[in-house]
């Protein structure tokens, strides 16, 4: 693939690799072609990771490289997306400048529409925070005075060699979708509307269908089991051809079910291949539509698909023909020809509905066991898509006037309301801070960084692709390479392990199990499992194919067989783990590691081979997305490297690929909550019973402080953890109080709905309130949290708004309860190199994950302008005892210890300037000055006391159809731009956990969704369309530096605003059919549990028809 060509062959790093299928975007680049018929040079964005090399003969391909670089210049897109802060961690922006940089080439003044769709086949890193900046910056809507326009003049040229014609086609079998679109496009205006009908189809159904780089590479005519083969064929099967070119000359094919049935005689033959189709006009009484549902709205495989054409006796409203098709029901396209034969000669008419709507049911079944799972939504869909097409021929029947004569009455505001399309708006941003020097200090001297929006220091070199992550790094002499050998059941027990087959591999160097592991096999987790593996993808042994001779045990994979508030997500963190093992002579061993914690992974990778810390150096540039996901399982896979590069002498490499990655690294904690409350009339809750299980899969993992989070903004809890044999999980984002807040945020919906109560009239009576004490009492002031609620209860003018909307409140604690996180003194956490021209080295035991940590750190202390101050890589050379880089106490840990430096350094320089009070900077600094640090003040927080936590943040959401406004107590940030980037990233990544984001196991423990086409997060699409981030003014924090906040996973909670809009929405569907209004949605709340919490009149007919089976 053209990915591992820049990277092996042409020693290109700036294209990055997050999935390897087309899922992320992280990959692409620019393809240019000649295209012959209009002789126009077409460029397209498309996935690297997925381009055969052998697939761009005549085309030209661009890459970030080519499109600018620190030297000698940067394009003005990129300069525009880093200055406006719109990355985080910088892994996908190489993409995301490609996908702009393309669009641009081929239109330079976009509309707004083409941006997004330009952004749309692309996930951002999950947290990535600058959703609205990606769309604002490329749309101009930046000041123009202060970036150059795009100069047309300065960029590459199409090679002319290139420039010859290629083959005459109708609609070439080699035309991508995206070229079809753009034929279509300009065609179908030129047409008579009526010939047009199968047309438009199809671009409707383009407009969703796969993200642009998609587009751009795929052909309709692929292959008859992808979707977009499907999608298309169904508009029409009796009209499309196929135009076959056997060896001995040219044949026509029928794009009908017969041919989708893989029928010999309607199939292609051996050594044929396809040339062409054939998509001929429609006809006057035609009526065509497509119809596809997925997880998501952009860019996801559709759950079911369907295209319908109708065609009626001149004139009338009696059918003459019909054809239905589904996708997405069995393994190829299925025809309800039946049930269409049947209804020939019917009127269009409800009575026909009805009939249609039961015959397809019973033609196209699909039993409770079938594969794919959501088989009751998937039926509900059938019937749906069939509706909808009753509805749109209906309403076209009603506007076509022949010979003076309607055909059918007009359709009521109701049916009409269900032909509306969902069309997302432009998204719109508003970002709202006080600007430091305006709050605590004016007359700020203007080099002084803290409470000003900085660049993110790695933003140039995130947008050219120059950042340097693990991956990145070139391999050394004899470096191997190293695969794992994972478990494929659930709870077995190791017999034997036989290597000799493996060993026999060419170029295979060694197999390395436990028994190689000189010291610690890890600690809580084996880093190679010894004797009973308990989950399936637990990592057995390292490199290749081995024999493995298992006995069945029992598995437990389950918390409870029945659920009422489940979540069983996964995060996806874009860059995959890495890990690189370099040995050293004198035993010593470079670890290079995209981990949150590398102090951690010293401890480990010397335990396990039996050395002392000093051998171990531990090197962490930048990782690519970590949230949490990278705090623990890095260490196991360090460990692993470790020995195997121990044993074989030789510097070894290894990643995961994303779906080992899936596999193995866990997800979220799925969490099963049950409580009893007692409640009055008004709302106030006078005694709660929550019950919590967390599923803790098959060895100790990160959950930690869900018992004490649970409150959130109210009250009380029993927690329990449950052992079972699926893989251990992780701390993403904000450990688990995601989970425990939607839980108790349920439970105060259930109250409402029982006393007829507004929802937040009975948050607001049960809210902490004035100065108070916790369920676990600790003291704080509920003050700022009122603030927050009363701020964003004004905002959307929330009373104004009877349904779907929901505000939601929070109060998170800041860092861990184990006060042992929050101690460092600042000569093992930082230092300060203070050189004799005046520059400044800094390191600190921060780890950069995009957070802007290191941007934070460009401190006032020194009083320099921020360019004398460079920060370089987290070691363990240079930082003896650093803390998890986790908790959103990253930067007020490591602040502190460099301010302290700083502080101490100046005391030293204070006397020097005083004898010279007009020197300058570099007058004082003639000395290369190093300093120990004193003792960091803890924080006041004191377990055992009941303080838990040092303080806590408070926010409040208030989602609504179309929009969501934040409002925040951050304090006084120290980098505004980078926290509301933050509160906005992670708000979107609740949205996704809440609304989307879903895993399956099999019954047997095994992993189903194991990458980006079956486990969706959210993308550019999925902003609100008018996203709202208030900061709350003049609020401040003694115990942090700065009087700051910690900003991160808190944010994440809020999402959960979305969850409670979209239940709401629900709820008043149930209402307006008189459902009983006691449902309990589990998240995530995806488009099938929306569907089936509604209980419509489809659902209702599915599962009517089912049990008359
Ligand atoms: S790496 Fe190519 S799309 Fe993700």
């Amino acid at each position: 693939m053209l990915k591992f060509f820049f990277f092996n062959a042409v020693h290109l790093s700036g294209t990055k690799y997050g999935c390897g299928v087309g899922g992320c975007g992280a990959c692409t680049v620019m393809i240019s072609t000649y295209d012959p018929v209009t002789k126009q040079i077409q460029h397209r964005p498309a996935n690297s990771c997925l381009f055969p090399i052998c697939s761009l003969h005549g085309a030209a391909v661009t890459t970030v490289e080519e499109v600018g670089s620190i030297k000698p210049r940067i394009h003005t897109i990129q300069e525009r997306l880093a200055k406006c802060n719109g990355s985080q961690c910088g892994f996908c922006t190489p993409g995301k400048v490609m996908s702009i940089y393309a669009l641009l080439r081929n239109h330079a003044e976009p509309s707004m529409e083409k941006i997004i769709a330009a952004l749309d086949g692309r996930f951002q890193t999950v947290n990535c925070k600058k959703y609205n900046k990606g769309i604002n910056i490329h749309s101009g809507l930046c000041n123009t005075e202060e970036f150059p326009p795009v100069d047309p003049t300065q960029e590459f040229i199409f090679p002319p060699e290139l420039i010859v014609g290629l083959i005459d086609f109708l609609i070439g079998a080699a035309c991508c979708l995206a070229q079809l679109r753009d034929i279509l496009m300009k065609a179908v205006p030129k047409l008579a509307e009526e010939k047009t009908k199968i047309y438009q189809a199809f671009l409707q159904h383009l407009r969703t269908l796969a993200g642009e780089q998609m587009r751009s590479m795929a052909v309709c005519i692929q292959h008859r089991n992808i979707e977009m083969f499907l999608s298309c064929s169904t508009f029409d099967y009796r009209l499309n051809r196929l135009q076959f070119s056997p060896t001995d000359g040219k044949r026509q094919i029928l794009l009908n079910d017969q041919f989708l049935a893989g029928c010999e005689h309607a199939d292609l033959k051996a050594k044929e291949v396809i040339v062409s189709v054939l998509i001929p006009y429609s006809m006057k009484d035609d009526f065509i539509s497509a119809f596809r549902q997925a997880e998501s709205q952009k860019n996801a495989l559709s759950i079911v698909n369907s295209g319908m054409r109708i065609l009626f006796s001149p004139g009338t409203d009696t059918i003459v023909d019909l054809s239905i098709l589904y996708g997405g029901i069995g393994s190829t396209i299925l025809s309800a020809r039946k049930s269409c034969e049947k209804l020939i000669g019917r009127q269009w008419n409800d009575q026909m509905l009805n009939e249609a709507c039961r015959l397809v049911l019973e033609e196209i079944f699909l039993p409770p066991s079938a594969l794919g799972r959501k088989v009751e939504y998937r039926r509900t869909l059938l019937v749906s898509f069939l509706f909808r097409f009753y509805l749109e021929v209906l309403h076209g029947l009603n506007q076509m006037v022949r010979t003076g004569q309607e055909l059918c009455a007009e359709l009521s505001q109701e049916k009409m309301s269900a032909l509306g399309m969902l069309q997302s708006g432009i998204a719109q941003g508003v970002q709202i801070y006080q600007l430091s020097q305006t709050i605590h200090t004016p007359g700020q001297p203007p080099q002084d960084p803290v409470g000003r929006p900085i660049m993110h220091q790695s933003g140039i070199k995130h947008t050219t692709g120059e950042e340097v992550y693990i991956d990145d790094i070139r391999p050394v002499d004899g470096e191997l390479s190293l695969a794992l050998v994972t478990n494929i059941k659930a709870h077995t027990k190791i017999m034997s392990i036989n290597a000799s087959e493996a060993l026999q591999v060419p170029g295979v160097v060694d197999v390395v199990t436990a028994r190689d592991v000189p010291g610690e096999n890890g600690k809580d987790e084996q880093a190679y499992a010894e004797d009973k593996v308990v989950c399936v993808g637990q990592i057995i042994c390292a490199v290749v194919a081995v024999k493995i001779v298992y006995e069945d045990l029992e598995p437990i994979l389950t918390i409870e067989v029945t659920i009422c508030l489940l979540f069983n997500n996964r995060f996806r963190i874009l860059e995959l783990e890495y890990l690189l093992d370099h040995r050293r002579e004198d035993k010593e061993m470079d670890v290079y590691v995209s981990t949150q914690h590398a102090t951690d992974v010293q401890e480990f990778v010397a335990s396990a081979l039996n050395l002392q810390y000093n051998k171990i150096m531990c090197h962490m540039k930048c990782v690519g997305g970590a949230f949490g996901g990278k705090i623990t399982k890095p260490l196991l896979f360090a460990v692993i490297a470790a020995v195997a590069a121990n044993k074989t002498g030789h510097a070894v490499c290894f990643a995961l690929e994303r779906n080992m990655d899936m596999l193995i690294t866990g997800r979220w904690h799925p969490f099963f909550g049950k409580y009893k409350v007692g409640f009055m009339n008004d709302g106030r809750i006078r005694a709660a019973d929550f019950q919590c299980y967390i599923n803790g899969g098959c060895t100790k993992d990160e959950f930690e402080s869900v018992i004490l989070d649970i409150e959130n903004s109210y009250l009380k809890v029993q927690g329990h953890a449950c052992k079972t044999n699926l893989p251990s999980n992780t701390a993403f984002r904000g450990f688990e109080f995601p989970q425990a807040g939607l839980f108790v945020e349920t439970c105060i919906v259930a109250v409402a709905t029982q006393t007829d109560l507004p929802h937040e009239k009975v948050r607001e009576i049960n809210m902490y309130k004035r100065v108070n004490l916790t369920s676990f009492k600790e003291k704080f002031d509920a003050e700022n949290l009122w603030k927050c609620w009363e701020e964003c209860l004004d905002k959307p003018d929330y009373y104004s708004k009877k349904k779907g909307i929901a505000i939601i409140p929070m109060k998170f604690s800041v860092g861990f309860n184990a006060t042992y996180f929050h101690q460092v003194t600042s000569s093992n956490q930082s230092l300060v190199h203070i050189y004799i021209d005046g520059s400044v080295l800094v390191t600190h035991g921060g780890i950069e994950l995009g957070q802007g940590i290191h941007t934070k750190m460009s401190h006032r202390e020194l009083k320099i302008p921020l360019s004398y101050i460079h920060l370089c890589e987290t070691s363990t050379t240079t930082v003896t005892s650093g803390k998890y880089t986790a908790g959103s106490t990253g930067t007020e840990i490591n602040a502190r210890a460099v301010q302290d430096v700083c502080q101490i350094l100046w005391k030293h320089l204070d006397p020097i300037q005083r004898d010279n009070p007009n020197g300058k900077w570099e007058d004082w600094v003639n000395l290369s000055l190093c300093f120990l640090l004193l003792n960091y003040d803890k924080p006041t927080s004191d377990t055992e006391k009941g303080h838990a936590f040092p303080y806590f943040r408070f926010g409040v959401s208030c989602s609504e159809n179309i929009g969501t406004d934040i409002v925040m107590d951050a304090c006084f940030t120290i980098n505004p731009a980078i926290d509301i980037g933050q509160i906005e990233g992670a708000f979107i990544q609740g949205v996704g956990l809440y609304t989307l984001e879903e895993i399956f196991f099999s019954p047997e423990g095994e992993q189903l969704t194991l990458g980006p086409d079956t486990y969706k997060i959210p993308a550019i699409c999925d902003i609100p369309e008018q996203f709202c981030v208030y900061l709350l003014p003049n609020s401040c924090n003694s115990i942090a530096i700065y009087s700051s906040k910690g900003v991160g996973e808190a944010r994440f909670f809020l999402g959960s605003s979305v969850f409670f809009a979209i239940q709401d929405a629900v709820a008043a569907a149930r209402k307006e059919r008189g459902l009983p209004m006691d449902f309990t949605p589990n998240s995530p709340l995806t488009v099938e549990r929306i569907c089936m919490a509604c209980d419509d009149v489809f659902t209702e007919m599915v599962r009517l028809f089912s049990s008359l089976l």
